[in-house]
Order: C-alpha cells, then sequence, then structure tokens
C-alpha cells in the first residue's frame, strides 16, 4: 500500500451495486467511473492519488445520484489486493462488478530500465489484478454472480521488443481472463477481457512511452471504454476496442511469431522512424 502500507477511506458506502474501479484517477479508470454510475452502479473509486479519488466521487455523488468511495492503495506492492479485500469488508461492501483497469508500462530495452520499476508493473498488472479476480470473483460466486473485467492491451496479441515487460503482463492478463471467465461462467461470474489500442491518456507520460503512430491510430478514453461497456452488457469474453485495433491484432495473431515480434520492434522502438519513408 502507499505510504507504509496504509489505506485511506472516505466517502459513505449504502448497500446497493458496487462496482470496483482500479486506477481510477485518471484515463480510462475515470471513464469506468462515470460510464458504471450512469448505468446506477455505487463506486469503489481506487488509486494511489486520493485528490483525484475524492474529487471524481464527489462528481459521481453530486451529478449520477450514486454512492462514491475513495480509497488510496499502491497496488503495486505485495499483499495491497487482499488488504484492499479486507476494507471493503470492513465497509459490508460486497462488490457485483471488478474492473482492474490500473496499470503501467514503461518503453526501452528491458535490462536498461529500472528492475524495481518492472517488479512494481509485475505486481500492479499481473499479480494484484490475479488476486483480486480470484478473491473479489470468489465472493461474486457465493453470491451467485458478478463481471469482471480485466483491461489487457492489444500488446497481449504479440512479443514487443522495447516493451518486453509490459506486453508480457498483457498477454497474462488476456490468457488468465480467457480461462477465468470459463471456470466462473458456471458459477454465475462474467470475466471479460478489454484489448484497448493507442488511447489518449496519461498511460504515455508516465510510462515515457512514445510510438509513431499517425492520429487516427489513437482513441479516446471514452470511446474505448464505451466499446468495453457494450461487450460487458453482450457478456463477451473479449473485446479488441476499434476497428484499426481489431484489424491489427487479428494480422498479428495470424502471422508467424517472428514477423508479429519485428512489426512490434518496428512500432516501439523509441524515437522510432517516420512509419513511411519520406
Ligand atoms: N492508454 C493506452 O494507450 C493503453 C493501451 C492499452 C492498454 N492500456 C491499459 O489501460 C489501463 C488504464 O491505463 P490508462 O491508459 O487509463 O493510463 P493512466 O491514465 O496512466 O491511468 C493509470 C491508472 O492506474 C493507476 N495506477 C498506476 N499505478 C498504480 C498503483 N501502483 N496502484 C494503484 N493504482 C495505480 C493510476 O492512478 P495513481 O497514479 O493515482 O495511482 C491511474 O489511475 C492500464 O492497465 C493500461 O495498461 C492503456
Amino acid at each position: 500500500m502507499s505510504e507504509g502500507s496504509t489505506v485511506v477511506v472516505r466517502g459513505n458506502a449504502t448497500k446497493r451495486g458496487w462496482a470496483i474501479v482500479t486506477g481510477a484517477s485518471s484515463g480510462m479508470g475515470v471513464e469506468f467511473s462515470k460510464q458504471l454510475a450512469r448505468r446506477g452502479y455505487d463506486l469503489v473509486l481506487v488509486a494511489r492519488r486520493l485528490d483525484r479519488l475524492d474529487a471524481l466521487a464527489t462528481e459521481l455523488k453530486e451529478t449520477m445520484r450514486v454512492e462514491a468511495v475513495a480509497i488510496s492503495c499502491d497496488l503495486g506492492v505485495p499483499g495491497a489486493a487482499a488488504k484492499l479485500v479486507a476494507e471493503l469488508d470492513a465497509r459490508k461492501i460486497a462488490p457485483s462488478a471488478l474492473v482492474n483497469n490500473a496499470g503501467f508500462g514503461a518503453q526501452g530495452v528491458a535490462i536498461d530500465l529500472p528492475v524495481e520499476r518492472m517488479t512494481e508493473m509485475i505486481q500492479l498488472n499481473v499479480a494484484s489484478l490475479t488476486e483480486l479476480s480470484l478473491i473479489v470473483g470468489k465472493g461474486m460466486a457465493s453470491r451467485g454472480g458478478g463481471s469482471i473485467v480485466n483491461v489487457a492491451s492489444t500488446a497481449a496479441f504479440q512479443p514487443s521488443p522495447y516493451f518486453a515487460v509490459y506486453a508480457a503482463t498483457k498477454a497474462y492478463v488476456l490468457s488468465f481472463s480467457l480461462a477465468l471467465n470459463h471456470d466462473l461462467a458456471p458459477r454465475g461470474v462474467h470475466v471479460m477481457a478489454l484489448c484497448p489500442g493507442a488511447t489518449r491518456t496519461e498511460f504515455f507520460d508516465n510510462g515515457g512511452v512514445k510510438i509513431e503512430m499517425g492520429n487516427f491510430f489513437f482513441m479516446t478514453p471514452e470511446e474505448t471504454v464505451r466499446i468495453g461497456m457494450a461487450a460487458l452488457q453482450a457478456e463477451r469474453p473479449l473485446v479488441v476496442a476499434g476497428w484499426l485495433n481489431k484489424i491489427m491484432s487479428f494480422l498479428s495473431r495470424i502471422s508467424p511469431l517472428w514477423i508479429a515480434t519485428r512489426t512490434a520492434a518496428f512500432v516501439m522502438k523509441p524515437k522510432a522512424r517516420p512509419m513511411l519513408p519520406r
């Protein structure tokens, strides 16, 4: 947990349909929170920046008339997910939806990046996501149902040089989510992997990520999350956001791995050349 593993809780919880959104302080997490609130969910907003979560909680309560609780939690350290669940239990919050959205990337040759940062990424993108899916999923199954969205990436579909650890974490998220959906479907729990492509959020600044792609490749968080919410409603196990991303992921999946890897290297190489010859 952040600041010596403490959990800071604000807000007044009531018993209705609760949705937990991790990474709710920016980007797609903010959008998930708003779109879930619009559908009548009460929200548990989780991230490290409590000021932003508090502001969003206030906005949701005032504009959408839902309950919203802000919890400051660093999911990049071991044990954080269990502490978060304990905090929810203490507040008698039994979630019917979970969006494992918190995550970050880092671009560069893997051995040149700080190894502690890579460990933190694996803890956040993989370990905490897994723990939350399992603990919260078990609770949902015992209550007869629920929904889990795990935010993966189009990076999940091929090895990505210069993005090696991040792409591997997202490949895990995709594989885990599809298998877990199969396991939990008979118990009424739907698990979906959302694979966004390039989406305009703080992700690029936070991870020092620069990719040479035309503007038309980028989606807004509103668009990406709207696609995710529609797929969730339709109980799909997997959705790739946007037709361009769908085509690119499809091509990755049918290409020999060496071609997919080299293509990813071309896109992800820091200060990459322009995509087209001048
Ligand atoms: N943007 C893209 O192009 C793109 C593409 C594919 C997939 N994705 C995935 O989409 C998800 C959302 O990312 P985004 O694009 O919305 O990026 P973002 O704007 O940077 O948001 C990331 C969120 O994760 C939270 N977070 C980061 N580290 C955390 C930690 N240790 N503990 C708890 N929360 C933490 C951040 O909150 P705090 O800093 O306040 O903790 C923030 O709310 C991520 O899983 C990302 O990998 C993004």
